[in-house]
Formats: structure tokens, sequence, C-alpha cells
């Protein structure tokens, strides 16, 4: 007799649904199509000879350490050494704070598993990380979200939105994914202080925030939150790092390789420790090898000079898309500026369904992703990410014309539909 798999699954499963979305976007695995659709980082930039010469270094000098089990919180070398990056970032930690990750997609599921029950309220951004509401609608979260502009969440919309009590909050301050904006600081401040004032938690994303092309620096939201909580009475003892409302989180995925699946969290050492219990449920710790190796390729300056030879190479594929954008797309379209990161986010004129439309762009050998993906309410129809940092210049410029011709294809129809007769 047959097992009737559908009648096993846990209640959960009825909200993990393969999306239209992910179906459109494998058709765009065709070597053919110019994709802006994924969050590659650009394999070109990739330290092949670096992980190489690592790797044999580390089997020659730590085979055994290397293939066999180790701790759950991470290697503890590689664990200081982000302890070191975080305080030239800004962010005063030990290692008691730092959990590494498998990927922060691995830290997003912790924190789901952790701290997530059924029916639980979540305050995103909208839109906001795909990935995110992915993984925490797996322990059945509800979501709540406020909307973004070119200063990134519209904090004059918090309080109300605070009131429904949700359990956290996920912000992704910095070029964020998908819609390419930072968050001012004088809204940081102001969500900070909102924070603190009605005890709310705050999920901080920032996988981009090395990536920064043009302007300054403005410090995260953990840092921020930090300086207030020394300032009050109860931390006056200079303890006030790592013991307030922030759970930080970023990764290698983009600076290094994001095959490495290495990333961590930066949090008060409690939540690090149950994070640290629902991880050897999950995969017992990050692959050994692939820590040691990576920390064999941190030791020294070759971080900071990969980082550099990155923001070089991804800040003039920004260009060339906004350039590109500038000359093909028809006027009445309009798309962010991003500072850094690896997105920007197009929005069309109202009467245009992007999702419909993606057959249309794929026909032409070009493809995005549809904006409705990165609402939680299934809003934005008019609105797609375009992903800059994989493609090639002279691929982006041939993909945004293509693009533009698409959507011209498509105002045009509206403009001029065809003759009815009454
Ligand atoms: C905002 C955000 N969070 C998390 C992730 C997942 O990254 P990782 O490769 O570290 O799992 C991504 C990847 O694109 C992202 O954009």
């Amino acid at each position: 007799m047959t097992t009737p798999w559908n009648q096993r699954y846990a209640l959960r499963m009825q909200n993990m649904g393969s999306s239209l979305i992910r179906e459109l976007l494998k058709i765009t695995q065709d070597p053919e199509i110019i994709s802006f659709a994924g969050g590659l980082p650009a394999p070109d930039v990739f330290p092949v000879k670096a992980f190489e010469e690592a790797s044999c270094r580390v089997l020659r000098k730590h085979g055994s350490q290397a293939l066999q089990y180790s701790a759950t919180e991470g290697y503890l070398p590689l664990r200081r050494w982000i302890v070191d990056h975080m305080a030239a970032y800004g962010i005063n930690a030990n290692v008691d704070n730092i959990l590494i990750t498998s990927g922060s997609q691995q830290a997003l599921d912790l924190i789901g598993k952790v701290m997530i029950n059924p029916g639980d309220l979540i305050l995103t951004e909208k839109p906001t990380y795909l990935g995110a509401l992915q993984a925490w609608r797996a322990y059945q979260a509800e979501y709540t979200s406020i909307p973004i502009d070119n200063d990134g969440l519209q904090t004059e919309y918090l309080e109300e939105a605070l009131c429904g009590g949700p359990k956290f909050m996920y912000i992704l301050p910095n070029f964020q994914n998908p819609g390419g904006v930072t968050l001012s600081l004088e809204r940081r401040l102001e969500l900070i202080e909102t924070a603190d004032r009605y005890g709310i938690p705050i999920v901080e994303d920032d996988p981009y925030g090395e990536l920064r092309y043009e302007g300054e620096h403005i410090p995260p939201l953990v840092v921020l939150d930090a300086q207030r909580q020394e300032g009050q009475p109860e931390f006056s003892n200079g303890h006030g790092f790592m013991r307030g409302n922030v759970i930080y989180i970023s990764t290698f995925s983009k600076t290094l390789a994001p095959g490495l699946r290495l990333a961590w969290i930066v949090a008060p050492s409690e939540v690090i420790n149950r994070c640290v219990m629902a991880k050897q449920g999950m995969d017992l710790h990050t692959s050994s090898f692939v820590q040691m190796t990576a920390y064999e390729v941190l030791k020294g300056d070759f971080f900071k000079n990969h980082v550099h030879l990155i923001r070089r190479v991804y800040d003039e594929r920004r260009q060339v898309m906004l350039d590109a954008l500038e000359q093909y797309f028809p006027p009445g379209t309009h798309w962010t500026h991003p500072q850094g990161g690896l997105f920007l986010w197009a929005t069309l004129p109202q009467e245009i369904d992007t999702l419909a439309l993606m057959p249309k762009a794929v026909e032409n050998k070009v493809a995005y992703v549809p904006g409705s993906a990165f609402y939680p309410d299934g809003t934005g129809h008019n609105t797609f990410r375009l992903n800059f940092s994989n493609a090639k210049p002279e691929m982006i410029e041939l993909g945004i014309r293509r693009l533009g011709q698409v959507v011209q294809a498509e105002l045009n129809k509206r403009e001029s539909p065809e003759m009815t007769f009454a």
C-alpha cells in the first residue's frame, strides 16, 4: 500500500506552497536570458584562488580538526575575527554574543524557531526580503507591514503598527532588499526610541552594509540602541551593549561567496544561547571545514582589499544600470537610486501588472522579480526588483534596453486600446 503523503504533512506546510513567481524564475535559468532576477553576486569576483590555497593549508595543518564535528557556536578564531570586524563597524560585542550560522537564511529560520508561536504578528517593511517571509511562514507567523520610501521605513506609521503588539520588527536599514533604499539616521533614532518605549525587539538584517558605493556610513540600529541603553541608569556601568533590543545578522555571502553558507548573529548572550539550542536540532553546527577555511582566507588584509574590489565592480554595474534606465525606460516609470547593495526597485504606472508582464519579458530574453512577491499583503503589482551585481556591464545595458521596450509596448497597448463597437 502506498502512503497517501498528503495526509501526513504537518499543518504548517499549508503555508508553504510553491509560488508562481518561483516557477517563473526557473525559466530564467536559460543562458540566453539576461536575468536581473536573482540576488546573485558576480561569480567573476569570487576569491577562488584564495580559497583553493587556504583549503590546502587547512587540510595540511589541521586536517582532522577540519573534518571533525565541532562546537555549535562556531569556530572560535572565526568568532574572534567577527568580534574585531564588528568592532571596526561600530558594534561592540564579545564572543559570547556571536553565533556562526549556515547563511543568514538559517539565522532567520533560527530566530523564527526561537521566537515565533503560531499566529504571532511580525512587523516588516513593505516591501521586504522574501526569504524572511518564507522562513517565518513555516512557523505560522502573521505579518503587518509599514511602507518604505527613499529614506526607508516610514516611521510616522510606526506607533499605530506597534499598537497591534508585534512579537518583533524585521528591518533592513542598508540598501534594502528589494527596495535598494537606506534608512536615514533620523528615522533610525526614531525607530530605536519607539521600539524601546514599546518594548518590541528589532531583528536587523544587514547583508549589504559593507557594500556602500556613495554617501556616508550610518550607524547600525544595534549600535544606536546600545548607545541609548548605555544612557539609561540601569546600564550606567558601561554594559549597555548587547543588552538591548536588537538582534543583528550579517553574512559572508555578498563579500566572499554565497556558496560558503557562512553568516553570523550578534545578540545578547541569552538570545545566542537559545539560538544555539535551536541550531543543534537543525544541523549541529556549520561546516567546520568551511569555517576554518574562511578564517584562513580572512586573516590579514585579504577581506579589506577584496571588499574594495567588489565595491568598485558593483558600483560600475549600478551606474550602468541607472544610466540605461534613464535612456531606455519610458516616461511615467520610476526607480530608486541605491547608495549600495545589489538591487534597485522600479515602479511602473498603476495599470501595469508586472507578474502578468513577466512572460513577455522572458520572451524578450530578460527577467526581473515581480514586486508582489516582496509584499506580505500581496500588493505592489506594478513594481519589480532588478539586480545589478550579476550581469556584466554590456549585458546590463542590453537587458535594460530590452526591458524598456517590453514596458513601452505594454504602455502603448494601453494607450491605444483595441477599438470596440457598442
Ligand atoms: C536581506 C537578506 N537577508 C538574508 C539573505 C540570505 O543570505 P545568506 O546567503 O547569508 O543566507 C539575503 C540574500 O539575498 C538577503 O538579501
